[in-house]
């Protein structure tokens, strides 16, 4: 094998690794102790304030959760969700994300 063909076959590898990684809903539960007090225990907030995360899109909870991060969200009670997405690293927010997302739905459990 020559090195270029090694290269190829790394890179496929490296690739396939990445592509393959499953958030865990697990995990995302565990992590997504600290949002219940607010966001409520099964996602449904009990406060009006507080919006409902059960079953909302996987892509529009990561992103404004990373909004929150670079404070691109900043109006009405945003500031409460500043300090807690400051808490976040980037797998931990596609983890609770993929934990909301799934909640609620017939993924959840699988
Ligand atoms: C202290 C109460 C509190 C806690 C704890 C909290 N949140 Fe929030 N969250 C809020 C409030 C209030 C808003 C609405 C903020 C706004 O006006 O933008 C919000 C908004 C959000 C939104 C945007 C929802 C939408 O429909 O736009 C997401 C996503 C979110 N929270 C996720 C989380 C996650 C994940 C955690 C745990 C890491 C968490 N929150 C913890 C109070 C809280």
């Amino acid at each position: 094998m020559n090195r270029i063909m090694l290269l190829a076959v790394l890179l496929i590898f490296v690739t396939d690794v990445n592509a393959d990684y499953e958030p865990s809903f697990e995990i995302g539960k565990q992590k997504a102790k600290v949002c219940m007090t607010c966001h409520g225990e099964d996602g449904i907030s009990t406060l009006d304030p507080y919006p409902n995360l059960r079953g909302q899109k996987v892509g529009y909870l990561i992103s404004s959760l990373k909004d929150y991060k670079s404070r691109q969200r900043t109006s009405g009670l945003a500031i409460l969700m500043q300090q807690q997405a400051d808490a976040l690293s980037e797998q931990d927010i596609k983890d609770i994300a993929y934990y909301f997302s799934v909640l609620g739905t017939k993924k959840e459990g699988e």
